[in-house]
């Protein structure tokens, strides 16, 4: 029977208090999966479980910084020892800081390949860890289409998100011989709060900087999709999931589009 149930498997989302991590997160408890809901803030992570704890489902809110490996290490150490394993580990925290590219700090860039790269480096290696023994589990990154093509209004977040597409590849090597997969996904424009603590969201800073009316830019953006959508958490854990499936199981270091056209490449 071919099945994408996720019964019995567990599955740890970082960033799961964010829409794509919570997009994520709830897909995968409807598919069965235990599911542990990662974030920075505890609240946002709490606001993802929450209506998924009151149907019914297998979900735990956690409070977890991508860049702390002691945090990192001390959870998959918990999780082991009450759920006995990880399946899949999807990395999905991130942030964002878009303004032109000679306005961008050492510090802010340090920021973003402290949370985007070295953070999803840190998760992948602890859960790895407790993964190559049992010779079993599955790995997703959330890249970017911004991993695919070089931007001057989120140059160093295009860095990090490029920096992550060779990352994602080269776990994919170092995993394969211990039959684990380990790949990526790209999405296109999801609607969330990314950026809005390092300044503001995309768009709210292309209007802001380019004098443009918020809502019309938004407008301008969906119409320049081929298939004139944004892309939707769920979107992402639709893809997440199938990854994770064993009708993906020859699949690994890739990166998958899920952007209604927008990169072809
Ligand atoms: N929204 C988009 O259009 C889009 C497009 C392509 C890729 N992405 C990527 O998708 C991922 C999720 O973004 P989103 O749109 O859901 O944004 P979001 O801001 O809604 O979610 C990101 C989450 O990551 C959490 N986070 C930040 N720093 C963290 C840390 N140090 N440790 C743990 N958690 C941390 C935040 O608290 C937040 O809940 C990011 O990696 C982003 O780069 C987003």
């Amino acid at each position: 029977m071919i099945t994408l149930e996720m019964t019995d498997r567990v599955t740890l989302v970082t960033g799961a208090g964010g829409g794509i991590g919570g997009g994520i997160a709830n897909v995968f408890a409807q598919a069965g999966a235990k599911v542990y809901a990662a974030d920075l803030e505890w609240e946002d992570a709490q606001a993802t479980a929450a209506p998924l704890l009151s149907e019914g489902f297998a979900v735990e809110a956690v409070e977890l910084d991508v860049t702390r490996k002691d945090r990192i290490a001390a959870l998959v150490e918990r999780i082991v020892e009450k759920d006995g394993k990880i399946d899949h580990l999807i990395n999905s925290a991130g942030i964002m800081v878009s303004k032109p590219y000679m306005e961008t700090t050492d510090d802010e860039f340090r920021k973003i390949l402290e949370v985007n790269l070295v953070g999803v480096n840190n998760c992948c290696q602890a859960v790895l860890k407790q993964m190559i023994p049992r010779r079993q589990g599955k790995i997703v990154n959330v890249l970017s289409a911004s991993s695919r093509m070089g931007s001057d209004f989120f140059s160093h977040y295009s860095a990090s998100k490029f920096g992550l597409m060779g990352l994602t590849q080269s776990i994919g090597l170092a995993a394969a011989r211990h039959n684990i997969n380990v790949n990526g996904i790209c999405p296109g424009v999801v609607i969330t709060r990314l950026g809005e603590k390092q300044g503001g969201r995309l768009i709210q800073q292309m209007a802001r900087y380019s004098g443009k009316d918020e809502a019309l830019l938004q407008e301008n953006v969906r119409k320049s999709i081929p298939l004139r959508r944004f892309q939707s958490g769920e979107d992402i854990g639709h893809t997440a999931l199938f990854l994770c499936s064993d009708l993906a199981a020859n699949i690994t270091c890739q990166a998958i589009n899920v952007c209604g056209g927008m990169r072809m490449n």
